[in-house]
């Protein structure tokens, strides 16, 4: 399949670029797959109610079929077509959050197929801060299904680049808006149990929804490495994010983790490995490896975030087969950043 590729301005959506999104929008409805920026990554957008295009976003992204899809709208009120009923936590997050990067569980309706909640009776929704995914999900008919549009496994794509690289030739059309705002997934929070539970941490920390609801829980699976339990968001058992060479998180005074790094990156290099760590501005000069990443600030959190993905694909790009990473304050969105790392690292941790 030849896969279009446009290129839009999402601060300068001029006549042009809203004819494309209309045509995206044509795309969807036809049920082909589009891929489409968000602020936090870039989705795999199909209709959310065609289980056909459900099975296409599956066979795009090689992605297991009981692993669930996101439903993307652009209306509060269109909650209530696709699911049993709209709680009053469900209105309050919303209108505390959304547009913006929470993802909610509730009940489904029977309009949204089995195909699009692998199987699921709830069903996760969204609404997208990002002008062009707006447009575009109104153009398509107002419910969009999209995993982030990557292959199933790698890191999610923060810049139009990797979608191609991922996804060309499989989906009809990528529209490359520029690179995300946030980096990391949605925050995910299940409102159909007793008391909210975040099941994937994201820029909307546990303490913004109890803030808003007065309490919430977190799924201890997300954050325990040593946790045997299963995670209660079925993508968040599976591999992910994780770089093509072996990655470790190294935990300890900035001095101690430094020369551990140093040395093992050393070793690494004699076998003839090709070495890669993940740093921030204050040691990324310290390291010895082939390739050293910055990801900025330590207490920018944000900048971490963001960065973080970007990273672990260009290690990738660079055929780095042995990777360290520092390890991060889990505090904020701290929780999200060290989640995504420990999932990336397969949850290989040293502390010195
Ligand atoms: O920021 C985001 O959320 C991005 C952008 C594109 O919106 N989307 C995204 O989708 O990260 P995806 O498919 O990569 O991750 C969705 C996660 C998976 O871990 C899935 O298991 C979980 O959401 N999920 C979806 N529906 C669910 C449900 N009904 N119950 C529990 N978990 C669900
Ligand atoms: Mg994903």
């Amino acid at each position: 399949m030849e896969t279009e590729l446009v290129v839009i301005d999402e601060k300068h959506i001029n006549a042009e670029a809203e004819e494309a999104i209309k045509h995206a929008g044509e795309i969807i409805k036809q049920g082909g797959l589009v891929a489409f920026p968000t602020e936090t990554v870039y989705g795999l957008g199909g209709d959310a109610l065609n289980p056909e295009s459900s099975k296409k976003i599956y066979a795009a992204k090689g992605r297991p079929s009981d692993n669930p899809l996101i439903v993307h709208i652009a209306d509060i009120e269109d909650i209530e077509y696709i699911t049993d009923g709209v709680s009053e936590a469900a209105r309050k997050l919303a209108k505390a959050y959304w547009p913006g990067p929470l993802t909610m569980i509730m009940n489904k309706s029977d309009k949204v197929p089995f195909e699009t909640t692998g199987g699921l009776g709830t069903v996760a929704i969204r609404m997208p801060n990002n002008k062009i995914a707006l447009e575009l999900i109104k153009a398509s008919g107002g419910y969009i299904a999209a995993p982030s549009a990557n292959t199933s496994g790698r890191p999610s794509p923060t810049v139009a680049r990797y979608c191609v690289e991922d996804l060309d030739g499989k989906i009809n059309m990528i529209i490359d808006g520029g690179q995300v705002g946030i980096g990391l997934e949605s925050t995910i929070v299940d409102l159909t149990s007793d008391v909210p539970m975040i099941l994937r941490p994201g820029y909307i920390t546990a303490d913004m929804i109890k803030k808003v609801l007065g309490e919430v829980s977190i799924d201890k699976t997300i954050i325990d490495s040593s946790s045997t339990l299963k995670p209660k968001a079925p993508g968040m058992k599976y591999k992910h994010y994780a770089p093509k060479g072996t990655l470790t998180i190294v935990s300890g005074a900035q001095e101690d983790v430094v020369r551990y790094i140093n040395s093992e990156t050393e070793k690494a290099r004699l076998e003839g490995k090709r070495t890669g760590v993940i740093g921030t501005d204050s040691t990324v000069s310290l390291y010895k490896a082939d390739t050293v990443k910055n990801l900025g600030k330590r207490d920018d959190e944000n900048t971490i975030a963001h960065e973080l993905f970007k990273a672990l694909r260009e290690f990738d790009d660079e055929g780095v087969d042995i990777m360290f990473s520092e390890s991060f304050d889990d505090s904020g969105i701290g929780q999200a950043i060290m989640n995504r790392l420990l999932k990336a690292a397969g949850h290989n941790v040293v502390f010195l």
